[in-house]
């Protein structure tokens, strides 16, 4: 039972990550449609959620003047076409990352929403982990120093994707979130990768990006690991942090290391270490905050913010990309 003034919404693409959307939107809104391609999930969910109506059909959804909003969990490729068809249909949109796949579309959908008056919020799930609030906070208030490089490694063995290789699938996650850190768009930004099992489809990914204040930044992305790694290391000038998301407990670990130039040892550089600190950090599940601050949007209305990082974002992966396909040749 849903709270009153709760946002109507639907849900198109109940896959494996669709299902963990639903999850929450049953709990934070009024779920009144859902809509699969597949029979077999329509029915599978369908007896979750009895009060929703099923459809394979997004129009027939579209034309429902009840329903206020959708999420888009589909396939990649598919994001676009269907987040556009929504916008002009005038509902809100929270479409899963990334919402397009090129800066072109993306640039078209922020405009579709600004002129229609909607939300379009791309699901750029870390941006709502405490873990990562954590970073943005120690960055901010200068606690890190000045910030000069980050890496992230984001490997594991499999999800094998055919849609869309490691760097649109995984980078887009250590994308949005170092943009978001930095506040910085890069001046440089390439990339290398290999597709090893389905071919054009790059299964390991290695970006460079440089930005305009000289911070640099490198991803390690893969599919074709031994490791399971969720990471994200940035090197401040006074202090480093690391946030680690297989970490059960220490999401946040923050390293007193730096190096220092003592005025007796004649110019000498020296390296330090302090303490190593891990700050509490809430266990509020991500995918939950990110789909309340969508509600939220919708109910209270936004300033485009979130769209426009998303265009960002796929600037950059669209710049790496290009990087990609040159080095295949
Ligand atoms: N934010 C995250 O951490 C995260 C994690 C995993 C996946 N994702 C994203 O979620 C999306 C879905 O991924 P997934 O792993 O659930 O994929 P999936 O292949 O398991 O599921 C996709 C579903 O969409 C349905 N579908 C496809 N085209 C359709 C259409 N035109 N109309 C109606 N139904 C259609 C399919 O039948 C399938 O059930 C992708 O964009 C992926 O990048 C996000």
């Amino acid at each position: 039972m849903s709270a009153p003034g709760a946002v109507r919404i639907g849900q198109v693409g109940l896959g494996a990550w669709g299902a963990n959307l639903v999850r929450n939107i049953d709990v934070l809104a009024d779920l009144i449609w859902i809509c699969d391609a597949s029979e077999e999930r329509r029915a599978q969910f369908g007896r979750r959620f009895p009060n929703a109506r099923a459809t394979a059909a997004f129009d027939e959804m579209l034309a429902d003047p009840e329903l206020e909003a959708v999420v888009i969990a589909t396939p990649v490729p598919t994001h676009y076409a269907l987040a556009k068809q929504a916008l002009e249909a005038d509902k809100h949109v929270f479409v899963e990352k990334p919402p397009a796949m090129r800066a072109a579309e993306m640039a078209e959908l922020v405009d579709l929403a600004e002129s229609r008056g909607r939300v379009l919020m791309p699901g750029h799930l870390l941006l709502y982990h405490p873990g990562v609030r954590k970073l943005k906070e120690l960055i901010d208030a200068g606690e890190l120093g000045e910030v000069l490089c980050i890496y992230g490694n984001r490997q594991n063995l499999g999800t094998i994707r055919k849609d869309e290789n490691a760097l649109w699938s995984l980078g887009v996650h250590d994308l949005s979130v170092i943009l978001y850190l930095i506040d910085e768009e890069p001046s440089e930004a390439s990339a290398h990768g290999n597709a090893f099992i389905n071919p054009g489809v790059e299964d390991v990914v290695f970006c460079y990006l440089r930005f305009p204040s000289g911070k640099i930044a490198h991803l390690h992305l893969s599919w074709l690991d031994p490791h399971k790694m969720r990471k994200l290391t940035v090197v401040g000038r006074d202090k480093m942090a690391v946030f680690d998301d297989m970490e059960l407990e220490r999401k946040v670990t923050i390293y007193e290391k730096w190096p220092e130039q003592p005025a007796q040892n004649f110019g000498e550089w020296q390296t330090r270490t302090g303490d190593i600190v891990s700050p509490k950090i809430p266990s509020d599940e991500p995918l939950r905050l990110e789909l309340a601050h969508f509600f939220r949007l919708v109910r209270e209305g936004g300033d485009g913010v979130e769209a426009r990082d998303g265009l960002a974002v796929v600037r950059v992966l669209e710049r790496l990309q290009e990087s990609l396909v040159s080095g295949r040749a």
